[in-house]
Formats: structure tokens, C-alpha cells, sequence
């Protein structure tokens, strides 16, 4: 038996994005996202789904940072839809949309819970991606507009600004793998958009300085772990460009101002290279004061040649997966954060999300969700680990706070720790909910 137990002034907190809980997609002058457009194609979510009523928050979002409250959490990271601020991506403000997470933001404050704020949740305003979306540099001065905009506005009251989630995903996922919205798949089309979002990025954390908010900014992009399957070297490399995808390409541009050779030049026989403008390395580098880290799963990888995007193939060895088919593989969680620190800086790191998605309902009111405490405990423990090791780690924020809309797999797979019915709306907290009450409340937990 031991006590694994957090430091003092650790901060607790979960997570949720616009799209994925708001609905209201129609309402009071909110424009078109490419997720609007997404879901309604015919063919690209499960089910036919889309974000229209979600978990409905935009009504219910009191009721939504109770929850947070009554978690004993002090953090609540949410996103901003963008086309609800301006609803063409860039011009005009649309006031009803402001004055919407200005009342979030108020109730949050008022309850005692600091905000935690996206700018960018993947809900790219449509009337930017007709013009050609994240592949043409007129849509980072967009977001740019529109980052100085939310800054200015909430001026000492949103104090913590998360400029871009898992670029990861909205460039390589969304546009190579094609599986998010918009749907492309083309590598080069990815490369560029994942290089423009990092400009992006340090555009906004300069805008930040030179307004001279008060607060900190910083990203978080998704990270995962490749173990490799033996130690031939093949297995090695394979595992190193997997990891590296996530990790290096990612964070040396941020870190160091460059991108690592060794993708460069692997990315370059696939035919891509990233179309990098004079100073743009230099933008993406703006010193930032937290880092977001996403993390949900790891898996044992081995060489095989033409596999995928870098000869890597992903090895069952029977590790137990989670309902939507990820390995649970804590280690990694470990592995990951002590190699950012190796690689990069001692940064302080806010893990913007970790969860797991099991799909148990409420049976008399109850959910039994043992599975989710069980995860949340063994991440939990790695991550305590990796802080013993001198990884800076400021806070943790589980994804999800509820049930969602699960982007391509719609309202199929629920990570929340309050279950939502989405034919009554109706919130229930599950097991997971009150487990991770009593940690926060304690400070530890025991194993
Ligand atoms: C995203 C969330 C998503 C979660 C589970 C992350 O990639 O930021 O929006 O719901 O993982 O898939």
C-alpha cells in the first residue's frame, strides 16, 4: 500500500471544448464552423451526429460549472467557438456571443473557479475555410484579430489562455489522415497547415506581451508513447519517428526554433516539406509560461516496412484497451513527461487532459464506472511519478468534465465523469466523479 500524494497548491480541474458540449450552433448570431459543415456530411460522423443541442451548455453552462464547484476542482478549461465572436471568421464582433462567456467567465469567478481558456478548439469558423482555411497565412492574421480581441475583453478575468489545441490533430489527423474536419488528405496540405497553426500560435503569444495582459498563455498539443517492441534498432528508429510526430515536431519549433532534422529529412522522401517563410521560426519560438499536455495512450511499436507514414506498426502484446479501442498504457504518461523535460525546459506543465472513455450508463441513478478509476488512478500515479523525477508539474484537468459530442465518433464514446443523457440533458455524476472529488478534497489518494 502506499499514499500517493499531490503537493499542497496543486490545481485540480476538468475540461470540456466549445463544439463538443455548447449546442446552440444557430443561436444568437453564432456563424458557421467547418465542424457544422463536417457533420452534416453525409458519411463523416458516426451516426449522423453533429453539435447542434450537444450537451446543450450554452444554456446549462451554471449548472455545468456547478459541477466543477461541487467537484472541489478550482479550474475549468473551456473553449471559445470562435464564429460565435466573429461569426465570418474575422470583421465584425458579434456582441451576443461575447456577452455569452462573459456570463460563463462571471459565474465561474463568482463560484471561486479559475477559467482556463482555449482560443482554439478545432472549430475553425467555415467562412475562413472557404477561403482556403488554415492553408492560407490570411487565416493565422484571423486568429491573431481575434486572440487580441478575447484578450483585451477579458482583461482580468481570464488569466490563463490556451492559444491552440493539439495542432496535431487539426493539421495531420484533419487533413492527412482525413478523418476530422475538414477532411483532406494530403501530406503536404497537413504540413503547411501544422506549420501555419505554430505560427499562429507564437503570433498570439506575442500579441499577448505586447498588450502586456496580465496572465499566462501556452499551447497544448497531444502527446502519446511508442515503447518499441525490441531493442533492434529498427524498432528503435520506427518508434523514435512515431514518438517524434507528436513530440519533436511539435515542440522543437516552440522550444528551439527549428524542426528536427531527422523528420525533415524522413518527411522529405514522402515528397512534404513544410513551407517555412523568414521569421516564422523565429515567431513560433516566443518564450511561453505553461505548457499544455494532452495524453490518453501509448503502444508497443516494431518496423515494418511501408507501413503507415514511417514503417511502424502497432503490436497487440495484450495490454487492456479502453471502449474506444486505445491501449491504457500509464508508463507512457511517465515516459513522456520526463523526456520533455530531458528535451526541453523545465517549464511549469498544466496536463490539459488525460481520461478514458467507457460507455456504462446510469442504473438507478448510478453509474458504476470502476474502469475510469481505475485508469485515473494508474495515470494519476505515473504522473506523481514523473513529478518526483523533476518534471514541473503545476496541475492536472481530466477530460472530460462530461459526456460529449466525440468529434468523428459523435455521441458513441463518453469520457466524462458526469454522464449526460442527450435525449433529456440530464447530468448524473458517475462513480469517477466522486472518486476524483475525494482526491481533490485529500490531496492523495491510496494504491
Ligand atoms: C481532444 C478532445 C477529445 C479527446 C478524446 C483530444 O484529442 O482535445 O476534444 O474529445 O481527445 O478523443
Amino acid at each position: 500500500m502506499a499514499i500517493i500524494q499531490f503537493p499542497k497548491d496543486f490545481r485540480w480541474g476538468a475540461a470540456t471544448a466549445s463544439y463538443q458540449i455548447e449546442g446552440a450552433t444557430n443561436e444568437d448570431g453564432r456563424g458557421l464552423s467547418i465542424w457544422d459543415t463536417f457533420s452534416k456530411t453525409p458519411g463523416k460522423v458516426h451516426n449522423g451526429d453533429t453539435g447542434d443541442v450537444a450537451c446543450d451548455s450554452y444554456h446549462r453552462y451554471e449548472e455545468d460549472v456547478d459541477l466543477i464547484h461541487d467537484l472541489g476542482a478550482d479550474v475549468y478549461r473551456f473553449s471559445v467557438a470562435w464564429p460565435r465572436i466573429f461569426p465570418n471568421g474575422t470583421g465584425e464582433v458579434n456582441q451576443k456571443g461575447v456577452d455569452y462567456y462573459h456570463k460563463l467567465v462571471d459565474y465561474m469567478l463568482e463560484k471561486g473557479i479559475e477559467p482556463m481558456c482555449t482560443l482554439y478548439h478545432w472549430d475553425l469558423p467555415q467562412a475562413l475555410q472557404d477561403k482556403g482555411g488554415w492553408d492560407n497565412r490570411d487565416t493565422i492574421e484571423a486568429f491573431v484579430q481575434y486572440a487580441d480581441f478575447m484578450f483585451k475583453e477579458f482583461h482580468g478575468k481570464i488569466k490563463k489562455w490556451i492559444t491552440v489545441n493539439e495542432p496535431w490533430c487539426s493539421s495531420f489527423l484533419s487533413n492527412y489522415i482525413g478523418v476530422h474536419a475538414p477532411g483532406n488528405q494530403n501530406l503536404q496540405l497537413a504540413m503547411d497547415i501544422a506549420h501555419h497553426l505554430l505560427v499562429a500560435h507564437g503570433r498570439a503569444v506575442k500579441s499577448f506581451r505586447e498588450s502586456k495582459i496580465e496572465g499566462e498563455i501556452g499551447y497544448a498539443p497531444n502527446v502519446t508513447w511508442f515503447e518499441p517492441y525490441s531493442t533492434k534498432e529498427q524498432d528503435i528508429e520506427a518508434c523514435n519517428r512515431g514518438n517524434a510526430w507528436n513530440l519533436e515536431w511539435f515542440f522543437d519549433p516552440v522550444f528551439k526554433g527549428t524542426y528536427p532534422d531527422f523528420m525533415l529529412e524522413w518527411f522529405k522522401e514522402k515528397g512534404a516539406v513544410p513551407t517555412v517563410l523568414d521569421g516564422d521560426l523565429e515567431i513560433i519560438s516566443q518564450p511561453i509560461d505553461f505548457l499544455g499536455i494532452n495524453y490518453y495512450t501509448g503502444n508497443v511499436g516494431r518496423y515494418k516496412e511501408n507501413e503507415g507514414l514511417f514503417d511502424l506498426e502497432n503490436i497487440d502484446i495484450g495490454y487492456d484497451k479502453t471502449a474506444i479501442d486505445w491501449f491504457i498504457y500509464p508508463e507512457g504518461f511517465y515516459k513522456v513527461l520526463v523526456t520533455i523535460k530531458d528535451l526541453y525546459s523545465s517549464v511549469p506543465i498544466y496536463i490539459t487532459e488525460n481520461g478514458a472513455c467507457y460507455n456504462e450508463e446510469p442504473v438507478n441513478g448510478v453509474v458504476s464506472d470502476q474502469k475510469r478509476i481505475d485508469y485515473l488512478r494508474t495515470h494519476l500515479t505515473a504522473l506523481k511519478r514523473s513529478m518526483d523525477s523533476g518534471v514541473n508539474v503545476k496541475g492536472f484537468l481530466y477530460w472530460s468534465l462530461m459526456d460529449n459530442f466525440e468529434w468523428a465518433l459523435g455521441y458513441s464514446m463518453r469520457f466524462g465523469i458526469v454522464h449526460v443523457n442527450y435525449e433529456t440533458l440530464e447530468r448524473t455524476k458517475k462513480d469517477s466523479y466522486h472518486w476524483f472529488s475525494e482526491t481533490i478534497k485529500k490531496g492523495e489518494f491510496i494504491v
